[in-house]
C-alpha cells in the first residue's frame, strides 16, 4: 500500500493495487481508500491506471479533475439553457442527458486506431472526444434550438459541426455532432439527437459491435437503413403535430 493523490477525488489517499503484466506495460487495478475516524473507507475503484517505471500514469496525465470540471461546467451550461427554454416556451427540450469521460481503454484503442502515440497530448489535443455529452431531445426543433444555444454560448468555441440529421450516414445514422473547446483548452464532443435517433443508434451499436454477421449481412444492413428512415419520417410527423398544437395555442 502506498500514498498518492487520488485522480478521482484529488485527496491524498492510500492505494492498494493488484498487478497484471502486459506486453510492454504493467496494468494495475487499485482501490482508493482513505482513513476516516472509523478506520479505512473504500472510496472508489479504478481499473484503468497504468504503471510505468513505478509511477502511476494515465492517458490523461493526471488531468481528470480538470476534465471533470470542464464536463461539469458544460452540463451546468446546458441545464441553464434548458431552464431558459422551459421558461420561454413551457416545453422541456431535453428528454435525457449523458456525460462521460472516455475510459482509459477506449482512449488508448482510439489513439492506436488513429496511429497516434498513447500520450496525454494525443488524448487531449488530437482526439476530441475524451469528454462527451449526449443530449436526447423529444423533437427535431429542440435539437436545433439546443445546438444554437451551445453555439452562442460565450463559454465554449465551436471547433467543428457535423449535421448527420440533414445528411444521414449511408447506414442511416442520424445525429447532430459538435466539437467544442472550453476556455481552459479542453475539447468535448456533443451529440444531439431525438429519442428515435437514439433508439436506433443504441440498437445498431449493439447489433453491429456485438455480433459478426454471416451471409445475411446485406439484408441486415438494408433493414437497419429502412428502420432508420422510417424513424426519421416519424420524427418529421411528430414535429408537424407539435407545430400544429403550438399554432392552435397561439
Ligand atoms: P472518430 O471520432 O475518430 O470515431 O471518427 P469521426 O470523428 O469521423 O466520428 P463521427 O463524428 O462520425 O462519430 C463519432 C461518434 O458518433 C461515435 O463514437 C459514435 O458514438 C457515434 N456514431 C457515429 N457513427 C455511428 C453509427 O453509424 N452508428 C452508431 N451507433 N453510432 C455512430
Ligand atoms: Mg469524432
Amino acid at each position: 500500500m502506498y500514498i498518492n493523490n487520488c485522480t478521482t477525488c484529488g485527496e491524498r489517499c492510500h492505494l492498494t493495487c493488484e498487478w497484471q503484466a502486459d506486453a510492454n506495460m504493467v496494468r494495475i487495478t487499485f482501490a482508493v481508500i482513505r482513513k476516516s475516524q472509523r478506520g479505512y473507507i473504500r472510496l472508489c475503484v479504478r481499473r484503468d491506471a497504468w504503471c510505468r517505471g513505478g509511477c502511476v500514469d494515465d492517458i490523461y496525465g493526471g488531468r481528470r479533475p480538470q476534465m471533470e470540471a470542464m464536463l461539469d461546467s458544460l452540463v451546468a451550461e446546458i441545464r441553464e439553457l434548458r431552464a431558459n427554454m422551459i421558461a420561454q416556451t413551457g416545453f422541456d427540450p431535453i428528454e435525457h442527458l449523458l456525460a462521460r469521460v472516455k475510459s482509459e481503454e477506449s482512449m488508448r484503442d482510439k489513439c492506436r486506431r488513429k496511429g497516434l502515440p498513447e500520450t496525454p497530448e494525443s488524448a487531449l489535443q488530437k482526439v476530441y472526444d475524451a469528454l462527451g455529452v449526449r443530449i436526447v431531445c423529444g423533437f427535431l426543433s429542440d435539437v436545433y434550438a439546443i445546438r444554437d444555444s451551445i453555439a452562442n454560448s460565450a463559454k465554449f468555441d465551436v471547433v467543428e459541426e457535423r449535421d448527420y440529421i440533414r445528411h444521414a450516414k449511408p447506414n442511416g445514422y442520424r445525429s447532430y455532432h459538435m466539437i467544442i473547446r472550453s476556455q481552459s483548452g479542453y475539447y468535448a464532443e456533443v451529440q444531439l439527437r431525438t429519442i428515435s435517433m437514439d433508439t436506433w443508434a443504441s440498437l445498431e451499436h449493439h447489433l453491429h459491435y456485438k455480433k459478426k454477421h454471416g451471409g445475411n449481412q446485406k439484408l441486415i444492413v438494408q433493414e437497419l437503413k429502412r428502420c432508420a428512415d422510417e424513424l426519421a419520417s416519424t420524427d418529421v410527423s411528430m414535429q408537424t403535430i407539435r407545430d400544429m398544437i403550438m399554432s392552435e395555442e397561439e
